[in-house]
């Protein structure tokens, strides 16, 4: 039987769901009738937005900050079961390479790697109460490289590399893991930088030629939410117009 891309009463916990790609994912989700728990530091700006949300069951709002233990502990002991963790929550520091500091380095790093496997490693027992899934966000910027941001093309690509080590390690456990890198999605706080010289200049690079809108992100989420994607684990979905196979 063909299976269903419908990801109605999955329980899906969303990290970083306060803004930006993770706020665009729960709106997709809630429409579509998915039970969520979302988890943002600012649980204030996270509650106002769920009031936002139409949905048949109201959101469960978390206070969550993925880089203290202390912090995904208490997480985790409010989620006896779950069908997918959407790993989103993820950092920026721009710098040379040259003066990156430490401090810049560690925070990055914790986020968008340290704190994503140490989440997933601990919802473990909870996913696999439901043959349940990972989405680690990553970006086309683990695969390939842009200067000024040294610590954000590690972290992910290493996010890339964990993800294909979880889905081996973990699919005796009945978990998928795959990762999802987005190209260059235009946000509400990225928006001003792509009317520039620098920005329309990048826009010219992608084959597509032009950014990445949130809806773009829509079917390949639904696609690693839903049981259509059973069979794929270890997977690098890229969304991007085509950025990554861009001439050399
Ligand atoms: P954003 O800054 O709007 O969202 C990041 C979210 O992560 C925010 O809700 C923030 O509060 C949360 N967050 C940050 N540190 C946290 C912590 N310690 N604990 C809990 N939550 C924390 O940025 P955006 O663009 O929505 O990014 C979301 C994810 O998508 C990130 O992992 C980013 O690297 C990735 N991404 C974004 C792209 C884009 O073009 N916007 C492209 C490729 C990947």
């Amino acid at each position: 039987m063909t299976p269903s891309l419908s990801v109605a009463n999955k329980r899906v916990l969303v990290t970083g769901a306060s803004s930006g790609l993770g706020q665009h994912f729960a709106k997709v989700l809630a429409a579509q009738g998915a039970q969520l728990i979302l988890a943002a530091r600012r649980l204030d700006r996270l509650q106002a937005f769920a009031d936002t949300l139409e949905c048949s069951v109201s959101p469960i709002c978390l206070s969550f900050d993925v880089t203290d233990a202390a912090s995904r502990a208490a997480l985790v002991k409010q989620i006896d079961t779950l069908d997918v963790l959407i790993n989103n929550a993820g950092i920026v520091r721009e710098s040379p390479a040259a003066k990156h500091s430490q401090d810049d380095w560690d925070a990055v790093l914790d986020t968008n790697l340290k704190g994503m496997f140490f989440l997933a490693q601990a919802l473990l027992p909870a996913l696999q109460t439901t043959g349940g899934s990972i989405i680690n966000v990553a970006s086309i910027l683990g695969l390939r490289q842009a200067g000024g941001i040294v610590s954000y093309t590690v972290s992910k690509a290493g996010v890339i590399q964990l993800s294909k080590t979880l889905a081996l390690e973990w699919a005796r456990y009945g978990v998928r893991v795959n990762a999802l890198a987005p190209g260059y999605i235009e946000t509400e706080f990225n928006s001003e930088f792509w009317q520039t010289d620098a920005g329309k200049a990048l826009i010219k690079r992608i084959p597509q030629r032009r950014l990445g809108q949130l809806e773009d992100l829509d079917g390949p989420l639904l696609l690693l939410c839903s049981d259509a994607s059973r069979y794929m684990t270890g997977s690098v979905l890229v969304v991007d117009g085509g950025h990554v196979v861009s001439t050399l």
